[in-house]
């Protein structure tokens, strides 16, 4: 918006006496907000925690320069260049409105968080109304007593007279101010998630968004950090951390006008999504997250690590299972026979869980490659001919629990399911349907009830008969591909990718009110839904299909900006790597793959058995890091994106006692020079013992068994050899270090 026109509003609205700073703290932040009735609801204030004396003296936003700073602008009436939160067409075709306070209240709150968790915080409701309408938009803001969390969601009631449409409808905005602003964001592909982009906010619209239907963190993910004073450091340096739960079509814009501000808006993606909203009903927006921390951008990877364990992850007190999952290591070859040579190996390399991936369905038409029978959720009795009976049998044998892969939300037109319902598929109306992977795969379509009871009876049909199954992994292998519900009316076609994921998240709610306690793991191609807008329901996610060691580096890096490693499924696989033909050591892939929740996705009967030694001895080390990996705090340490050839990171236990810390070297060249990496988040005054895990040396470090005090190991660090110290025949380009660090 120009100054000009900020100016002639500003005198509208001139600042009303009687505005009321409204406060919501969390245990370190502080959020402040300029409240009026009868005006538009403003910013004041996010950041590091008030006190009482300086909340009482913060400034109004008096100064022009300041220029808009509501926080729910609505389009038409005092806004039209500017970029605003909300629009609608009425139902007299006014495509104007204005929402000003009617009412506010705080009041304390104690619910279900959506892992089944309970909360408590504060919750502050402004009620919004247009002056010429009586429809009511309520604006939320929820804190919790607990996380460093505040989330911030509208719902919005029509009570004209007939339908109204709405054409924006973010879930929040969030003034930040100018002052060198940098967005850390992830950009990705299939089999490349989560790489971290870095820009400065500059003057313009910074836009990110994502359109896949289903896999709405494959391309780009919803979650931002705004450093707040230049390019973002780890462990100093202010942050906004932001995320948007929501699983379904979501925009992030960040508008920076000539104003002092820049402008956040998140929610869902209304392009080809207006939505119809009749008399009487209520639409609900998702909810964004935000945080600030002064402890740069892992402090706020923190926050979000100890929000999402708490209260967005489900079982996140729970230690995750060490598991082999089938899927590289025979892909759709499955038999009885192989089946129980994995049991047996993961189990004998101190493994706790055997996952079945795809290839064990189908009848009429069988599994035998990507083009069938998905839909047809019965065993394929040539391949297993014993059924699910034996495989849980053989896990039972072996010690180990069992886990199967499920892809509930897919047909293959080459499939019984499809014959029966070929209604039940999202296709666009008139036209053929355009067809996914190996040619044959279409979507159901979640927002038919009949496809939700259905896509629930294959989760509930495969517990109720086989209890003992203890892990799904639940797969997602296409975006919405053509635009077109066969269930909604052809006048609410526009609500396919929000009914949608209405549709999969009730699905997902039916399945937790029953099943409570089975494992879930959320896979869409890898980690096409690694959103806090699913995770409630799922214990984990699959973080990519490139299990390759060295890109893993970058892509855990990323992922770890907003999810904590006891979510993000991270395996042992084989080499040359199937995404990437690269060959990295075993040790280098165990190394990597310990610092997530470590699993295997290999044919262990190809290991030598030197291999299976060393992979036996590391799933014996990640046992003892377990809860410092799982329940730690991790404090990012060295950037692989620095470009400089190393990456760094440590987890350290809530009680400073004991502490992992990860050394990755990312090429080898010679006359290579590194840093010490300073280690953060220790006990200054603790003196730490040094172990090296997964050791490969011929002769123990120089530091091995000495004790260094917390203030030493943050001041200086531990020098690392740039090399292992290995015999000629096992010398390769990679290097790297797990060091445990035990408190006496
Ligand atoms: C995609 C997943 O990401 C893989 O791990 C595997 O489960 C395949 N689908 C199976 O089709």
């Amino acid at each position: 918006m120009n100054k000009s026109l900020f100016l002639s509003i500003a005198a509208m609205l001139s600042l009303n006496a009687s505005a009321e700073k409204v406060e919501l703290s969390t245990p370190h932040n502080t959020l402040v907000l300029n409240i009026w009735k009868g005006g538009e609801p403003k910013f004041l204030y996010y950041g590091q925690k008030l006190s009482a004396s300086d909340l009482a003296s913060l400034p109004e936003p008096t100064n022009a320069n300041w220029s808009h700073l509501e926080i729910y602008p609505a389009y038409g009436a005092s806004h039209t260049q500017s970029e605003t939160a909300f629009a609608m067409k009425h139902a007299d075709g006014n495509l104007s409105s204005q929402l000003v306070v009617e009412d506010y209240q705080k009041s304390a709150v104690t619910e279900k968080a959506p892992n089944g968790a309970t909360r408590t915080g504060e919750r502050l409701t402004i009620t919004l109304k247009d002056p010429l309408y009586p429809n009511i938009v309520h604006l939320y803001y929820q804190t919790y007593s607990d996380v460093d969390m505040i989330e911030c969601w509208t719902d919005i009631t029509n009570k004209e007279k007939a339908t109204v449409t709405l054409t924006q409808f973010y879930s929040s905005c969030m003034p930040i101010r100018r002052q060198n602003v940098y967005a850390h964001h992830f950009h990705g592909s299939w089999a490349s998630e989560a790489q971290l982009t870095c820009e400065k906010l500059n003057n313009g619209i910074l836009e990110i968004k994502n359109k896949d239907g289903l896999r709405n963190a494959m391309s780009d993910r919803s979650e931002v950090m705004f450093s707040l004073d230049g390019k973002g450091r780890e462990n100093e340096g202010d942050v906004i951390g932001t995320a948007l739960v929501y699983s379904g079509n979501y925009r992030i814009t960040v508008d920076t006008d000539d104003s002092e501000f820049h402008y956040y808006f998140a929610g869902i993606n209304p392009d080809n999504s207006e939505y119809h909203l009749k008399k009487g009903e209520t639409f609900t927006t998702p909810h964004v997250a935000y945080t600030f921390s002064s402890e740069g951008l892992s402090g706020a990877s923190r926050n979000f690590h100890k929000w999402g364990r708490k209260y967005h992850l489900r079982h996140a007190d729970r230690e995750r299972d060490i598991l082999l999952n089938s899927w590289e290591g025979v892909y759709f070859d499955i038999n009885h026979e192989g089946m129980e040579q994995m049991m047996h190996d993961i189990a004998s390399m101190g493994g706790e869980l055997f996952v079945m991936d795809d290839g064990w369905f189908g009848e009429k038409y069988r599994r035998l490659t990507d083009n069938a029978a998905l839909g047809d959720w019965v065993v394929d009795k040539k391949k297993l001919p014993e059924g699910i009976e034996r495989l849980v049998a053989d896990a039972k044998k072996n010690g180990v629990k069992f886990g199967i892969w499920i892809e509930p939300e897919m047909a293959n037109t080459t499939s019984e399911l499809y014959e029966k319902h070929p209604d039940w598929i999202i296709k666009a109306p008139g036209r053929e349907p355009i067809l996914g992977r190996g040619g044959t795969q279409v979507v159901l379509d979640l927002c038919n009830p009949k496809v939700q009871d259905y896509v629930f009876s294959i989760v509930d049909n495969l517990l109720t008969k086989y209890p003992e199954i203890a892990y799904i992994k639940w797969d997602a292998n296409a975006p919405v591909m053509n635009h077109g519900s066969q269930y909604l009316p052809a006048a609410d076609q526009s609500h396919l990718n929000i009914e949608y994921h209405k549709g999969l998240i009730s699905v997902c709610e039916r399945i937790r009110a029953k099943y409570p306690d089975v494992v879930i793991q959320d896979c869409a191609s890898g980690g096409g839904r690694a959103t806090y807008g699913l995770l409630p329901y799922f214990d984990e996610f699959w973080v990519s299909d490139n299990t390759d060691a060295l890109q893993r580096i970058y892509m855990q890096w990323g992922t770890s900006y907003v999810f904590p490693a006891i979510a993000m499924a991270s395996h042992i696989s084989a080499v040359p790597n199937h995404a990437l033909q690269r060959t990295t050591s075993l040790k280098l892939r165990c190394d990597v793959a310990m610092s997530g929740r470590l699993g295997m996705e290999i044919q262990p009967k190809h290991m030598t058995e030197e291999e299976k030694a060393f992979c036996r001895q590391a799933i014996t080390n990640y046992k003892m890091i377990r809860p410092v990996v799982q329940f730690g705090d991790l404090y990012r340490l060295h950037s692989p994106y620095e470009g400089d050839n190393l990456a760094s990171l440590m987890y350290v236990s809530e009680a400073k006692d004991k502490a992992v810390f990860y050394w990755y070297k990312l090429e080898t060249f010679k006359d290579e020079h590194f840093p010490c990496i300073k280690m953060a988040g220790l006990n200054p005054d603790k003196m730490y013992t040094v172990k090296e895990l997964n050791r490969i040396d011929n002769n123990p470090l120089p530091i091995e068994g000495k004790s260094f005090s917390g203030k030493y190991l943050m001041a200086n660090g531990l020098e690392m050899p740039y090399s292992h110290d290995v015999d000629n025949n096992k010398k390769n380009d990679w290097s790297s270090r797990v060091i445990y660090l035990e408190a006496r």
